[in-house]
């Protein structure tokens, strides 16, 4: 009989907290759903021995049927003066979100590992049957998450969304939200060990509650058909008891759209609009349609702008004209103030800076960044390349790792895959060719073909010599077979020769697609001069940049470009005194949005595209 009831309770145990942790990327469009922000000041514990977390027989105290008070996640205090606990979040310091730790206390600067945050709050639902959900921007980088002692869910991954249902575990008053971030590298994690931008620790990205009906519109996509620019396709899903048989109304006035649809059995409609009067979304007119979907008590508006982007042969074609992507790749760090972006304002000035170089695209590296960029993108009408943060060597082999790659992957796509800006998909930066790595990068490949039919993939690949011919460059990556658009990073001039060699060499491209060089650049202190060959000087980038953009015009797939980099940014790799301090100086902006020689050259180039 015991044994029995034992097995049982286990198994309760277990179902519930696999429905617990049924993790769901993040809710789609929290842009403009009505929410409760949790932002502000949480506060925090330092754990490195993970203490909070294991008992001293690193047995995890969440995995005990009574985890007891050591347990940091049950925010315990002591009944009475005798009791023993050893931590107080409430007598504890605190910490802004959103925003990395490093950038805000001088000893947490180099920390990795796991730090606990706590937040507080009362919260009562408008209906009853309403539900209720933590929606996180994104965290770095395993993130363990807790509601009134009740473990939510574990996220991995430092940039994307996620949320969960908080519904069956909130109390009127005095509910504490508790999240375990863990930032330390691992090898098997995506990205791995070996990164060359600082990383960055914390809740980074906003927190909010966001109340829906019992039944809601959890996930849609509207865009184009990129053979037939006439026809709006896409679907509505639905979450909730009642999926079947469902009304749901797509509304675009613009185009005196009002789409009536009924949900199959698993809530889902299928979008097919014919409109003729499409305006459409280009740089030159970034014009963005209100879109409504309602349903039964649900009901979200969004901004869509409507384009295509597709290739042919050498071409890249928005809207079925060819299209140079001007471009400059950008890492998410906050101008002037350093640390992770995450705001409005920061999108605006990265952007801005990009606007005024000329550029008419921008290379988000290495992640997903935040959705401020995209959708500022999309209202200032910038194109953009989004990446998956597979870097350099990662563990192909391991079966976790290509999970976490993969969800890591859709949750960008979940998030972005309305944004008329974001035109291609990158699987990849730099990853040696190898049959496990090209199998691992073509399974994501067609992942995002499957989510998405509607953009490019792409991936930053490396140039090799062709027969052994230094000074001959060619595209002989496996992977060049599968990506809709050739891209990769060269760095002859400052890795590999001196800028002076760039007139030498050749290129022979045999793929008959776009060509797009990821990244090329040199390093420069801003103020620091002298002759074109002498390193880290303004003169030395600036010569580089004439030099590779004259090699670059003989390459005749050649249809853009996304010079790296926008601003200095950090990197625990940069460690020359007085020149980088931990900064990586290929910026053609300082950190104090200074802006060097080269600037102004490439400034030059792009206008001498339009
Ligand atoms: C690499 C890499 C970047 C890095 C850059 C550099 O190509 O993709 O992440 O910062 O080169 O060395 O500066």
């Amino acid at each position: 009989m015991e044994s029995t009831k034992y097995l049982l309770s286990l198994f309760l145990i277990l179902s519930f907290t696999i429905f617990l942790s049924a993790q769901q990327p993040g809710i789609i469009n929290t842009y403009n759903r009505p929410s409760t922000s949790l932002n502000g000041y949480w506060k925090y514990i330092v754990d490195p021995y993970e203490n909070g977390f294991y008992n001293y027989r690193l047995e995890a105290f969440e995995n005990q049927k009574d985890p007891g008070k050591n347990a940091f996640f049950t925010n315990s205090k002591p009944d009475n003066p005798s009791e023993l606990i050893e931590y107080n979040f409430d007598l504890s310091d605190s910490l802004q979100v959103p925003s990395d730790w490093n950038t805000q206390k001088e000893k947490l600067f180099y920390y990795e590992g796991s730090l606990w945050y706590k937040k507080s709050f009362d919260y009562e639902l408008e209906e009853p049957s309403n539900r209720l959900f933590v929606h996180f921007g994104a965290s770095n980088y395993k993130s363990d998450v807790y509601l009134n002692g009740k473990k939510l869910g574990r996220h991995i991954g430092g940039f994307t969304p996620f949320s969960y249902e908080i519904t069956e575990l909130l109390d009127a008053r005095d509910n504490y939200l508790v999240v375990k971030v863990d930032n330390k590298r691992i090898k098997e994690g995506v990205p791995t060990l070996n990164t060359d931008w600082w990383n960055y620790g914390g809740i980074t990205r906003e927190v909010k509650l966001i109340e829906t009906p019992s039944t809601f519109i959890n996930d849609y996509f509207l865009y184009l058909n990129p053979q037939d620019p006439t026809r709006i396709q896409g679907y509505v899903q639905l979450k909730g008891k009642q999926l079947a048989n469902q009304a749901i109304e797509v509304g675009i006035p613009a185009l005196s759209v009002t789409l009536p649809l009924i949900t199959n059995n698993e809530g889902r409609a299928k979008v097919d609009i014919s409109a003729k009067q499409i305006r459409y979304w280009s740089p030159d007119d970034p014009f963005l349609h209100e879109v409504s979907i309602t349903s039964g008590n649900d009901k979200i508006k969004d901004q869509i702008g409507f384009r295509t982007i597709t290739t042919q042969g050498s071409k890249i074609l928005l809207n079925g004209s060819p299209v140079f992507l001007k471009g400059i790749s950008i890492h998410e760090e906050k101008p002037f103030k350093g640390g992770r972006g995450n705001s409005e304002e920061d999108a605006r000035q990265l952007l801005s800076w990009a606007t005024e170089m000329g550029c008419n695209f921008v290379r988000l590296a290495h992640y997903p960044h935040n959705e401020h960029m995209v959708r500022m993108a999309d209202q200032m009408g910038l194109l953009v390349w989004e990446e998956n943060p597979v870097y350099w060597t990662i563990s192909w082999k391991n079966p976790d790792t290509y999970a976490n790659a993969a969800r890591q992957l859709e949750e960008l796509i979940t998030r972005d895959k309305n944004r008329a800006s974001v035109i291609i998909w990158s699987m990849a930066n730099e990853t040696p060719a190898s049959d496990a790595r090209t199998e691992f990068l073509t399974n994501l490949s067609l992942l995002a073909r499957d989510m998405d039919p509607s953009r490019l993939i792409s991936a930053a690949l490396e140039q090799g010599r062709y027969n052994n011919d230094p000074l001959i460059r060619t595209i002989d990556d496996p992977f060049a077979s599968v990506v809709d658009i050739l891209s990769f990073n060269q760095y002859i001039g400052w890795y590999d020769g001196l800028p002076d060699k760039l007139s030498q060499i050749k290129w022979r491209i045999e793929q008959d697609k776009p060509v797009l060089i990821s990244e090329f650049g040199a390093g420069a202190k801003y103020g620091l001069h002298g002759d074109k060959l002498t390193r880290w000087t303004e003169e030395y980038q600036e010569f580089l940049y004439e030099e590779t953009l004259k090699m670059l015009s003989s390459i005749p797939q050649l249809q853009g470009m996304s010079p790296w980099i926008l601003v200095d940014f950090r990197s625990p790799r940069r460690v020359l005194p007085r020149i980088q301090d931990g900064w990586n100086r290929k910026g053609l902006i300082s950190e104090e949005g200074k802006r060097k020689k080269a600037f102004y050259t490439l400034q030059k180039y792009y206008q001498s595209k339009d």
